[in-house]
């Protein structure tokens, strides 16, 4: 498969967009027989399936320890100013791992700029963000904490916070054996990266498919399955997570409107300052994809079809017929795994010393 290694974006792309719609033409004519066995080898050539083990994460190891003091960061709230929200208030555990609202809610109801991603599976992305700002989840844990739209504190104060919590500091010397000072706003970052990799979503059905059974997908899912890489969406959307790895123009042939692209948000070009990268996103990974609506880094379509038209007109130039839209819809359906059963943790108990919620009417910064 050649699309798989295509360049980010120019020449190449639009070479191997222009080759994908004459396949596309090709295929629209023939609802011929499927040939499984080929299916199946293409697929393989383009995606792998989530391994069903949680992964290495460079520079951090993945310990007990430092997965269970993750697992209680990312459900306590006293790591924003206000002590109302969490991680989990906007990537919620039962709901796919996002907030399922157009644009999440934070610090004093403050309605942020973009859709939240899913952190299921995030740890397969080669950078986070709808923008790829974040190198990894190390990186990406301290911009939550600290953004005003949502969590509103401050390093110093989350140090301040849990230093006053003699069970996380139990939890940090256990997690960082050795360290002088293991309760620092580093080390969180590092205990949320290594639990977030424990949020894997193993065993979908199309990854059965992809192991070789080959009746873990019906035909329409395999037909749209084939529909996805013959028009060309898997030149962007591939590998394990089928997308979270490269960076292409959202409107790579027809810009959105508006609505669905708002022109105040020029994605990656703000990260690069380089022209070129103009309203330029990650193409989003589509794991478990009929979990997490709405759609795109706006938030604006709820409808996963209506996602799969807008991507055919912006990004291929195509009208993709009701037909195609249907099967890839119903392929994309298939990309649901084993949810993570995470249990809510006991949150270790706050002392006289513990700062007190900043209310959510006033500015964080003044505390
Ligand atoms: C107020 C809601 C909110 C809270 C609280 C929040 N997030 Fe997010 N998260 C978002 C939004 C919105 C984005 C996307 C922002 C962007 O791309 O510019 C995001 C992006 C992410 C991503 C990137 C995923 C990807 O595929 O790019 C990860 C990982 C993540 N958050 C983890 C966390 C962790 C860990 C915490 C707690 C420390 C947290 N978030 C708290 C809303 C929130
Ligand atoms: C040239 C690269 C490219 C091609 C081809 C492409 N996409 Fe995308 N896709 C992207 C990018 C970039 C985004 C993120 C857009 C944004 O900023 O919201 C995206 C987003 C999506 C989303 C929304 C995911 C979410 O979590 O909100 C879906 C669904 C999707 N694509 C499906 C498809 C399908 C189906 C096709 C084929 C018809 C396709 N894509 C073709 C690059 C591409």
């Amino acid at each position: 498969m050649t699309m798989k290694r295509i360049a980010m974006r120019g020449g190449a792309l639009a070479t191997a967009l222009a080759f994908s719609a004459g396949l596309a033409a090709a295929a629209a004519g023939s609802q011929t027989q499927l040939d499984v066995d080929k299916l199946h080898e293409r697929a393989n050539e383009t995606f792998e399936p989530i391994p069903s083990r949680v992964p290495e994460v460079d520079g951090n190891a993945v310990t007990h320890s430092r997965v269970e003091l993750g697992r209680m960061l990312f459900f306590d709230p006293r790591l924003s100013a206000s002590q109302a929200l969490s991680c989990n208030s906007c990537h919620q555990m039962g709901l796919g791992g996002d907030d399922n609202q157009t644009t999440s809610i934070g610090h004093g109801w403050q309605q942020g700029p973009r859709n939240a991603p899913t952190v299921f599976n995030a740890v397969f992305n080669t950078a986070q963000f709808w923008d790829g700002r974040a190198e990894d989840l190390k990186a990406q844990a301290k911009g939550p904490v600290q953004a005003s739209v949502e969590m509103a504190n401050t390093p110093k104060r989350v140090e301040k916070t849990l230093r006053s919590i003699p069970g996380y500091i139990d939890a940090f010397e256990k997690a960082f054996p050795r360290q002088d000072q293991p309760v620092t706003f580093d080390n969180m970052a590092k205990a949320l990266e290594a639990f977030q990799a424990t949020l894997i979503t193993p065993a979908s059905r199309f990854d059965q498919f992809l192991e070789g059974n080959y009746d873990a997908l019906d035909t329409r899912e395999k037909r749209g399955l084939k529909a996805f890489m013959d028009v060309g969406c898997s030149a962007c959307h591939a590998g394990v997570n089928l997308g979270g790895q490269n960076y292409y123009p959202f409107g790579v042939v027809k810009k959105p409107g508006s609505e669905v692209l708002p022109r105040d948000d020029k994605g990656r070009f703000q990260v690069t300052k380089t022209a070129s990268d103009n309203y330029v996103f990650r193409a989003a990974p589509l794991r478990n994809i009929e979990l997490t609506a709405p759609y795109f880094h706006s938030g604006q379509v709820w409808d996963l079809e209506q996602a799969v038209a807008i991507m055919g007109v912006a990004q291929l130039g195509q009208e993709l017929s009701e037909k195609q839209i249907t099967q890839i819809t119903a392929f994309l359906r298939t990309l649901t795994g084993e949810q993570p059963r995470v249990q809510y943790p006991v949150l270790p108990k706050g002392t006289d010393e513990t700062p007190r919620p900043v209310p959510f009417e006033e500015a964080p910064e003044r505390r």
